[in-house]
């Protein structure tokens, strides 16, 4: 149970779903997102995007504010009240959410420099050139320790005093940046060819495994989907919250806050194709650097580019913040809870072993790209079958649903049991499977999480 002295929990119900659509949106929906639709051909990506957020994020996040919301203890102590083998799986979790940590720090101090440069077009006309000096200057290290530092402050201010009161702040002002963004972006010449290339959809892609398993990491990633945030967010609330309906407002208002944010940079980019006659699949030589060197460019030609380029880089502080916090959290709340260590304390220790896996990153030496990879692309569906392994099978899908039926506003039917038991296993067991062919390193990974819920079933039912 959530003490005051663990840092107390969410105030009201709007303070919690605030916080919660504020770990959800994120870089993910900003710079994750629209180079994920880049990469995966454009309007290709979106049918197995949307698809997997009904098939599976939707009903995940249910199971995840269901699991913390039953058992009020954060992600690996609420798996080991319900099913005591699988602890593991929630420190999994933590740890994978916490390596995410440790990059995405790093893309935040970027955002921070260029927000400083954004006042300026300090990048001038060779936004390439400009990114790659920035890299080997020490800035990103600087920038890297002041965004730690944030963290840091925020979330030993503890629930209550941090992190609702900062989403309070942060969530609103995203939605007005956004939309603002939108509304000046739509009006550029060219936007329209930009918006035909993200919006057209194309069926055939939904047979590419590959593009499904990107559609399922980006779902997990930008939900905060198998990180065990939802579970711990949700376990600060008072017992017997809402599941249902919260978990739909929550997943909803992520996707439309990521739909809208490719709206105003595609829209910009066919700009920019408007301009330089170039295609847009030919803009962008590498899809982590989007944020920071296809748009600087579109953003040296736009009218009024200074705001346009502060507002961008505000918008991309502000998400990068309310998400870091909460993968922060969801590694500090464990270790207060099972350990029973001060905040403080627990958090300034995860803040300099933080700060010091940040450093390869920071000084160029780690590859955010092939890390992200690993972590978010394959970590978080791997970590997403086991729970609904786990959830669905070994607990039991039809407990939950009875739990979640009886404090939810609106009650959901056996389709999210058929849902969790099969469909969400079988449609990232097609994205695992198909990606293990090339990937053979994946089938150690899958061997030993099925061992693990074969030794849950086992000691559970001898
Ligand atoms: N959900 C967070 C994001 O999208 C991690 O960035």
């Amino acid at each position: 149970m959530v003490t005051k002295s663990m840092g107390g929990g969410w105030t009201t119900r709007t303070g919690f779903i605030l916080a919660a659509i504020g770990a959800a949106i994120g870089l993910g929906n900003i710079w994750r997102f629209p180079y994920m639709v880049y990469e995966n051909g454009g309007g290709a990506f979106l049918v197995p995007y949307f698809l997997a957020l009904f098939l599976i994020g939707i009903p995940m996040m249910m199971l995840e504010l269901g699991v913390g919301g039953k058992t009020g203890a954060t992600t690996p102590l609420a798996i080991k009240k319900t099913v005591r083998e699988s602890e593991f799986l929630g420190w999994w979790a933590a740890i994978n959410g916490f390596i995410v940590l440790t990059y995405y720090i790093v893309i935040l101090g970027w955002a921070l420099s260029y927000l400083g440069y954004s006042f300026t077009l300090a990048w001038g006309r060779e936004p390439n050139l400009f990114f790659g000096q920035f890299l080997g200057s020490y800035y990103p290290l600087i920038a890297m320790l002041i965004v730690w530092a944030i963290n840091f402050i925020i979330v030993r201010a503890g629930v209550e005093d941090g992190l609702e009161k900062t989403n309070k702040f942060f969530v609103p002002a995203l939605w007005i940046i956004v939309i603002m963004m939108v509304v000046g972006s739509l009006t550029l010449e060219g936007a329209s060819s930009g918006l035909r290339w993200y919006l057209k959809p194309d069926f055939s892609s939904l047979l590419d495994p590959n593009i499904w398993m990107n559609a399922c990491g980006q779902v997990f990633f930008s939900l905060s989907l198998a990180f065990g945030t939802m579970i711990t967010y949700a376990s600060y609330q008072p017992k017997n919250s809402d599941v249902a309906k919260n978990a739909s407002i929550i997943a909803l208002a992520n996707c439309g806050f990521s739909l809208l944010a490719g709206f105003a940079i595609f829209s910009t980019l066919g700009h920019m194709s408007f301009v330089s006659g170039m295609p847009i699949t030919d803009l962008i030589e590498e899809g982590t650097a989007l944020a920071f060197i296809t748009f600087p460019a579109v953003l040296n030609i736009l009218p009024f580019s200074i705001i346009f380029s502060i507002l961008f880089f505000i918008l991309l502080i502000f998400a990068g913040l309310s998400s870091s916090v909460s993968l922060l959290e969801t590694t500090a709340g464990p270790i207060i809870e099972k350990f029973n260590m001060s905040r403080e304390k627990t958090v300034l220790i995860l803040t300099l072993v933080g700060c010091l896996m940040s450093l390869p990153f920071a000084l160029s030496a780690g590859n955010i790209g092939f890390v992200d990879e690993i972590v978010s692309t394959y970590g978080l569906p791997l970590i997403g079958f086991a729970e609904v392994m786990i959830f669905g099978w070994v607990y039991g899908a039809n407990k939950l649903r009875s739990y979640i039926n009886e404090v939810s506003d609106f009650k959901i039917g056996r389709w999210w049991t058929w849902m969790i038991k099969i469909v969400i296993p079988v449609v990232l067991g097609y994205g695992i499977l198909g990606n293990i062919l090339k990937q053979p390193g994946l089938v150690i990974v899958l061997v030993i999480i099925l061992a693990a819920i074969l030794a849950s079933i086992n000691s559970r039912f001898s």
